[in-house]
């Protein structure tokens, strides 16, 4: 089904007694009548938002590595020591505060020797999991510590529970952060690499229910209890336990219950479905109004989930000890056979994918203080990602640039948000609040406001309620769409991408407004 040209109709919508003063792309944008009140409690901040809540994910998975970033130092594809240069660049320019890698259900087949010494002389093996392709085995250790060295992220590791073994995991470790003379540290340094690998968090396997074992939680903790045990380390990375997905609670239960020490946060995965099922997912692009709502229903869901999560892990933990970590997420939609060229699990990212990436976000900033830490899968051409390349040339996403609009967000101190009132904006069996609002304090102090608009059809406005001596103006960025499926393509990379907003102070008012299913965040400037 064709999305309808919402921002054609919403023009012509002209709706009256308008207060706002926001000058937007499109200065024949009006809003509806009756502006929603929005309350900061400035006077009550709640926990910091954890840079790495912002965090990426890169497996050896289609073109997740292989041509997306990794292209070879002899590529003519403009490249420093492998990595192409402009997806550097964008992903340095997001400010990707960590990378988690190798995998995802690869990191339970990798084995980190595979990927060490001279480049030439290393095995090729079979990604039997993503599509049995020749796995070259080029892009190792050395090469991600690079990676994340030249965008100035930070580590995480994978490591292998489900084929590999505690002794091989231990050695990994020790090869990553010893500054001893061992025999381990020594061979690093023949590698190339003097000083230890600066990881700073390490997985012990991936989602043990299914890919990487299909253990029941009792037997995964009691396997990763004994791999920890050996995970020693003088400057040991925080180390995570793998738990369950999706509405399950019975992993964090039993993981919070049954490891006592060695773990410092249990991750979950939870991945998008418009059709809210695994199997029949939903397209991505071309789809009409009912999945525009059921896919950002589902994506509000994970709220849920996690409480249900916490509400465990609280009272197993209530020195809140465990971080609770969403080291998978994002949207999934069936087989593409638009990008089978691009490699598994490639799919088109429209409007729609900033908008489950910013109510995301909202999620997690509501969290904060357990949830310190979120993984989008993928950062580049598979599933939910920042960038597409094909060949030399590559594009921004509009989940790309959610992510951009959101980055004063990192590190800033939640503030909490009232907005009664909001309408739901409903399609068939779903629907989802219209608007959507999180606010924080910048360590510089600057107010920043996040909101989303839902509403397919309908503009909506807030009016902020500001204390005296507060900012006369605010600026901001939108992200706005000339369709619900609108995406940026190699013919036309710019169709979705953020605007400069700004909007006035009038009396004790500011007041905002959200074109129809847009994103958008304000700095409120001194
Ligand atoms: O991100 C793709 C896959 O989804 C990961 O490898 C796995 O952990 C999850 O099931």
């Amino acid at each position: 089904m064709t999305p309808r040209p919402f921002l054609a109709r919403w023009a012509s919508l002209a709706l009256a007694a308008c207060t706002m003063s926001l000058s937007t792309a499109d200065s024949s944008q009006a809003a509806p009548a009756a502006p929603l009140l929005l309350t900061i409690a400035t006077a009550s901040p709640g926990p910091v938002i954890h840079r790495n809540v912002y965090g990426q994910f890169a497996e050896h998975l289609g073109t997740g590595i292989y041509g997306g970033l990794w292209v070879g130092p002899d590529s003519k594809i403009p490249n420093t020591r492998g990595w192409r240069n402009d997806a550097v660049a964008a992903l340095k320019a997001l400010q990707v505060p960590l990378v988690r890698w190798p995998g995802g259900c690869f990191a339970d087949e990798y084995h980190w020797r595979d990927g060490i010494g001279p480049r030439a002389q290393r095995p090729v093996r079979l990604n039997k999991l993503w599509g049995g392709v020749e796995e070259p085995n080029a892009v190792g250790t050395h090469e991600f510590f690079d990676l994340v060295e030249l965008i100035g992220a930070q580590a995480y590791v994978n490591g292998n529970l489900g084929s590999g073994t505690v002794q091989e995991m231990a050695d990994w470790l020790e090869y990553l952060t010893s500054d001893s003379r061992s025999a381990l540290a020594e061979e690093r340094r023949r590698n190339g690499r003097d000083k230890p690998f600066p990881v700073t968090h390490f997985a012990v396997g991936n989602e043990a229910w299914g890919c990487g074992g299909h253990m029941s939680p009792e037997t995964y903790a009691a396997q990763y209890r004994q791999y920890s045990t050996f995970l020693r380390a003088p400057n040991r990375p925080k180390l995570i336990a793998s738990g369950g997905n999706d509405a399950q609670t019975v992993w964090t239960d039993v993981l919070a219950r049954e490891i006592r020490f060695n773990i410092d946060a249990i991750a979950h995965h939870y991945y998008t479905f418009p059709s809210g099922k695994f199997h029949g997912k939903g397209a991505s692009r071309g789809f009409g109004e009912d999945e525009w709502v059921s896919t950002l229903a589902h994506a509000l869901a994970l709220g849920g989930h996690i409480d249900a999560n916490l509400k465990l892990l609280n009272q197993a933990d209530p020195e809140k000890k465990i971080a609770f970590y969403i080291d998978e997420w994002g949207t999934w939609y069936d087989d593409d056979a638009d990008f089978k060229h691009r490699g598994l699990l490639a799919q088109h990212n429209t409007q729609r994918d900033a908008l489950v990436a910013a109510l995301h976000f909202h999620l997690f900033h509501e969290r904060a203080e357990r949830v310190q830490m979120t993984n989008i899968a993928q950062m580049a051409n598979v599933l939910q990602s920042m960038i597409q390349t094909e060949g030399e040339r590559l594009v921004l996403t509009p989940t790309y640039h959610a992510f951009a609009l959101y980055v004063p967000f990192q590190g800033a101190t939640t503030l909490p948000v009232q907005l009664p009132g909001v309408p739901e904006v409903a399609r068939g069996a779903h629907k989802v609040p219209a608007v959507s609002a999180t606010a924080a304090r910048t360590a510089d102090g600057r107010l920043v406001l996040g909101l989303v608009n839902t509403d397919p059809r309908q503009a909506h406005a807030v009016q902020v309620a500001l204390p005296a001596g507060a900012p006369a103006r605010a600026l901001g960025q939108q992200l706005v769409a000339p369709a619900l499926d609108a995406e940026n393509t190699l013919a036309q990379p710019e169709v979705v991408r953020p605007r400069p907003v700004q909007a006035q102070r009038r009396g004790n008012t500011l007041t905002l407004n959200l074109p129809p299913a847009s994103v958008q965040v304000f700095t409120l400037e001194p």
